[in-house]
């Protein structure tokens, strides 16, 4: 089972994921979480590079081949092999970031990025994706009273964060039968409950 965690920035669902892994373990799961970009050492480095603040002349495809060139060894050399164990794999973001950020946000080709994220990932889609959605200015605030470490995609204009989170509501309606959306707009124990909930009644179905 694949299950992915989208969501503008402040979204919270960093904090959120151990708790899941954990709650699932209890229950007897193999769980393995991972996180993009990263997740690999090769992923990692590539990271570095994507979320320097020094950086800043990244072309938006560059930006979109260097998020796809992590997500490729990512897929290859954790998320396959786990899947193929029978492993329950939780990622925090996949591809849909990319359709999100570099697609809506940059406002490039929706046809070109799907194109590229295809190939990056041989075609593989989560079975579950969650959307943590907020408004993002309640989100871009949380970050920084949180001193959370603040990236180069961090420092793009609200605009850009807006038609990122329009992005995911408009992906959440073209693909009902995969994405639940919870409102990160509440307690964090609220938050938690319910995405236990979603994800206990996916492994069930
Ligand atoms: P995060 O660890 O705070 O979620 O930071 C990841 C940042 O990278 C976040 O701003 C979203 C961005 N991102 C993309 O723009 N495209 C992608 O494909 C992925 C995975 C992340």
């Amino acid at each position: 089972m694949f299950i992915t965690l989208e969501g503008p920035e402040g979204s919270g669902k960093t904090s959120h994921i151990p708790h899941l892994v954990e709650f699932l373990r209890e229950k007897g799961h193999i769980v393995f979480p991972t996180r993009e970009p990263g997740g690999t050492s090769i992923s990692e480095q590539i990271r570095d590079i994507l979320h320097d603040m020094k950086n800043a002349e990244m072309h938006p495809r560059t930006e979109t081949l260097l998020y796809q060139a992590a997500r490729a060894q990512i897929v290859e050399q954790v998320i396959q092999p786990r899947l193929a164990d029978g492993e329950i794999v939780i990622s925090d973001r996949y591809y849909d970031s990319t359709i999100a950020y570099q697609g809506y946000g940059h406002q490039q080709k929706l046809e070109d990025v799907r194109a590229l994220v295809k190939y990056a990932t041989g075609g593989l889609t989560p079975d579950l994706t969650i959307l943590l959605d907020l408004d993002i200015e309640v989100g871009l605030k949380r970050k920084t009273q949180n001193e959370v470490e603040w990236n180069r995609m961090d420092a793009y204009t609200v605009e850009f964060h807006k038609r990122v989170r329009a992005g995911y509501l408009e992906m959440v309606k073209a693909e009902p039968q995969r994405w639940v959306v919870v409102n990160s707009d509440q307690a964090w124990e609220s938050v938690q409950a319910e995405l236990r909930r979603v994800i206990v009644e996916k492994l069930a179905s």
